[in-house]
Order: structure tokens, then sequence, then C-alpha cells
């Protein structure tokens, strides 16, 4: 009987679960698809008993596919920045019952806190001291500006809040009935002194946030508690398996990638898009005219009193997201790869038509919730092989833009890894090794934050003493793209650099009729 590792990925529109063995090999797979909610323009949620049910359904059918192999330990993973709210019966029966949250979370994705994002802009002194006291500028997305929305807008709601935590920390409520966060995770909801690891008691003053809702924060292979007897009779895991809380999903790729040295990138092609490079210190980006371009998070190399490091990341909001939508309405139910292949016959530069992927708004490089996507240069000659291509290619321009702030803030990287499922088709990647201009380097099975999540609960239990030498074992690389950009590449993401700004106005408007406001 040999031991497995278990990692598990709460995603935007799935659960994965993985079983790796001590060479980082996967022995068994589940996943489980649910949707998300878009109740309003810009609105994104999700009800966190969805995020449980799917875990359990994909746990019960990888537990029942592993054999004899025992499981050592659990890592988890998660998309970053939800808010889940809980009340004092949910944190009191955590582990022992199923428990709801007070209302459906919400998510990474969500832009409606444009307002309170503001409010916490000027409440922490502006966006420098913001990025100088969280690592980030005040940003839609992240946790803090949900929590002053919810005190605004459902104040019966807020008033009953005992515990927030983030989406996976729910799951590890729901499996251990310990309430707790990692460090990573904690970075991402602007309410954390990264340098310190904790959180910043400065902040919470500010925004009047009560210390005591929030779990404590520890370095993401530290074991929080072990599998309940309630909790594996849900999810079929033996009772007393122990759990390492794991990170967010990009800190969980970046160990599934091994990239946790400086000098090294990696771009995560998800629903979101991401690009980021570890940091051995404690730099917030300030060193641009724009402060917090890019956001630095705490890593996910520590394990309980041992300090891990920190990255510097910039992500896009609609990534393989964008190509998910496109398919859904240019040709549904056509394979990826069909589609993909037809779009990798069309040249470079798409005869003159760019794809804007701005279809849930923007973060990096540019924070607006109110921008809007598109197809630009449609001509009659343009055929749906066009538009599926122009969509790898602004995807692709998108992160190169992220690319190139990475380079201003950490230096050049020798070659750029990419993970997630975009980074499955040879055809996006060599898009995106000319945009980038950088060698373009796959994994040969791409299991991501998933793997990641397994690794983290591998160091947890002590199965490896430094995770570095762990995350760079259990990777093994694919076939690399280079980079050779055709001219009408280039030409297309220079005038895909002005486009942003030449539409803004247009943007603005057309976001007012979503709302239902007549003059704008
Ligand atoms: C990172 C981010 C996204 C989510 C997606 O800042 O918001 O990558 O983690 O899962």
């Amino acid at each position: 009987m040999s031991d497995c590792y278990l990692g598990i990925d709460i995603g935007t529109s799935g659960v994965k679960v993985v079983a790796a063995d001590r060479r980082g090999k996967i022995v068994a797979s589940a996943t489980e698809a649910f949707d998300f909610d878009r109740p309003r323009p810009g609105w994104a949620e999700t009800p966190p008993s969805r995020w449980w049910a799917a875990t359990a359904a994909a746990t019960r059918r990888l537990v029942e596919s592993l054999g004899r192999r025992s499981i050592a330990s659990i890592g988890l993973s998660g998309q970053m920045h939800g808010s889940v709210f809980l009340d004092a019966d949910a944190l009191k029966n955590a582990g022992r019952s199923p428990i709801g949250a007070l209302r459906p979370a919400l998510m990474w994705n969500d832009q409606r806190t444009e307002p309170q994002r503001a409010e916490i802009e000027n409440l922490l002194g502006g966006r420098r001291a913001c990025v100088e006291a969280s690592g980030c500028p005040a940003l839609c997305g992240l946790t803090a500006p949900k929590l002053l929305w919810l005190r605004e807008h459902e104040p019966d709601i807020a008033a009953r809040i005992a515990g927030m935590c983030l989406p996976k920390d729910y799951i590890a409520l729901l499996l251990t009935g310990a309430f707790a966060t990692d460090v990573g995770e904690g970075s991402g909801t602007m309410l954390f002194d990264n340098e310190a690891r904790a959180w910043n008691a400065r902040t919470l003053a500010a925004l009047g946030v009560d210390r005591e809702i929030l779990p404590d924060a520890v370095e993401a292979g530290t074991i929080i508690g072990q599998v309940t007897a309630w909790a594996a009779s849900q999810t079929w895991l033996p009772e007393g398996t122990p759990l390492a809380i794991g990170s967010g999903d990009n800190q969980a790729a970046a160990i599934g990638a091994g990239v946790v040295d400086p000098g090294e990138a990696l771009a995560i092609v998800g629903t979101s898009g991401v690009v980021l490079a570890p940091s051995e210190t404690h730099t917030p980006d300030l060193a641009g005219e724009t402060p917090g371009r890019l956001n630095l998070f705490c890593d996910a190399t520590g394990r309980g009193g041992r300090a891990g490091k920190w990255m510097l990341s910039g992500c896009m909001l609609s990534a393989a997201g964008s190509l998910e939508w496109a398919r859904g309405v240019l040709a549904p139910g056509e394979s990826f790869e069909t589609l993909l292949g037809g779009a990798g016959e069309i040249a470079p530069g798409c005869e003159g038509l760019i794809f804007l992927p701005y279809l849930t708004g923007e973060r990096c490089p540019i924070p607006d919730p109110e921008a809007r996507g598109g197809w630009i240069g449609l001509t009659r000659s343009h055929t749906r092989a066009h538009l599926v291509r122009a969509v790898l290619e602004g995807v692709a321009f998108g992160l190169a833009q992220i690319m190139d702030i990475v380079r201003e803030a950490c230096g050049p990287a020798e070659r750029v890894l990419v993970t997630g499922g975009g980074a499955k088709s040879a055809v996006w990647r060599r898009i995106l090794a000319d945009a980038f201009g950088s060698l373009v380097v796959p994994f040969e099975a791409d299991e991501g934050s998933a793997l990641g999540a397994a690794a983290m609960g591998a160091h947890g239990v002590g199965a490896f003493d430094d995770i570095a030498s762990l995350a760079r074992a259990w990777v093994r690389l694919g076939e690399p793209a280079e980079p050779d950009p055709a001219p009408a590449l280039l030409k297309a993401r220079a005038v895909y650099d002005r486009l942003y700004h030449d539409l803004h106005p247009a943007s603005a408007s057309l976001a007012a009729i979503d709302r239902g406001e007549a003059d704008r």
C-alpha cells in the first residue's frame, strides 16, 4: 500500500481533486463542474454550499478510484478574494453538520464595489498608501470592498457576521471544523500586512473591521486539522486525514509549476489570466508612475513557524474565460480542439481584427470595472476562425501587457512557464510566445493549482522538508514554443494598446445603458 497526497482546487466553474504519488505523478483525478451566478450586470456570486456539494461529489469519486492507496494528506487551493460570510451557528457546527453561508459569496470577478473601493482608497490615504499598507491598490475584486458593500447594502446580514473567510477556507472549515486561512489569501484581502504576514491592525481600524471575524492566517503548508467523522461520511475521505490549509489558486499554481525562485515567471491562462514572478523580498510595486500596477502577495512556500516569501502578480479577468464565452456564442457544443484548429489556420494579426477581452471589466493593467469587450475591425472577409483567433491574440496581448510590467519590476525572465486550461493549446502557446517575445514552456501533464495543493499537503505532513525542491522535482516540462512574431502581430499589439483608451468614453456610456441609467 503506498501513500498519496490529495489536492483539492476550488475553481471558478468547477472543483478539481487530484491524488499525487511521492514523485508527483497523478494517480487519480476527478472534477465536478458548477456555474456561478450573475444576478445583475457586473455581479458574480456563488453560494458556498455549491462549492461544498461539488467538492464532496468529486472527492467521493476520487476516493473510489484510489484502490488500495492510502491518503497521507490533503492540501487546498481556491479562487482568491471571494467573501464567505458566516454566522456564529455556522462556526459552531462546522465539521459536524452541513453549514451554509449568510448569503452567496461575492467573487474575484465581481465588479459592484466601485464606491467602496474608492472609499477604502480614501480611508487609507490614497493609492500609494494602500499599496504600501497592503501590497495592492484598492481594487473592486479584492475582499475588503466586498465587506464594505455588505455593510452598506445588506446591514442586517452584516450585523450577523461572526466569521469571514475565503472560498477554500470554507471547504477547510467543513472538512475539519477549523476556522483558518493562509497568508497568501490574507494578502489578497487588502486587510493584511504582507511584511509581517499577519492581519494589519491599522488597516482594520481605518476600515472598522473587527479582528474577531477573521480567521488566524497561517503559512500555506500548515496542518490546521483533520477530517472529521461527519466530513468523512460526506466525502468518503478517511476520518483523521490531516489537512494543510493551502493557498490561493495563483500561489498554488506557482508551487505546481515549480516557479518559486526569483528570475522565473509563470503565466496562468485560466478563467482569469495571471502573470506572476516570485520575490525574495517584501517589495511592493512602487517604482513606476502608477503605484501598484502589480499586486504583492505572500507566497505558499511556508509551513508552520517557517515563513515563506512573496510574489508580484497581475491579473486580467477574462483569459480562457473569453474563449469559453466565445465558444458559447459562436460554436456551442464544438470541441476546443476543432475551434482552435481552425484559428491556427489564420494568419497572425487576423487580417486587421482585434478582440478586447474586457468581458467582466478589467483589473490589470486597466483597473476599470466599466471596460467593455469587443471585436474591432470586422470586415466581410472575416470568418468564425478569425473571430476565434482574435480572441486568442487579444488575451495574449493583455497578458503581454502584464508581462511588460513584470519585466520592468522584476527584470527579464529567461523563459515563461505556462499553465491553466488555455496553456493546453499549442496554437495559443505559439501566440503567447510571439506576444511575450519569450520562450514559452508548458507542462507534460498540467494539473496546475490542484497539484500545487497536493504539494502543500505533502509539505505539511513533512513528506518533504523543502517545498522548493519538492516543487522542482514534481515538475515535468513539455515542448517549448520559440518566439518568432510576424510583423502583423506586432502591429496589432500596438493598436490593441491604444484601443482601451480610445474607446473609454463609449465603454462608460455603454456600461451606464447596461445598468439602466438613461443619460451618461
Ligand atoms: C487573482 C484572481 C484570480 C482568481 C481566479 O488575483 O483574482 O486569478 O484567483 O481563480
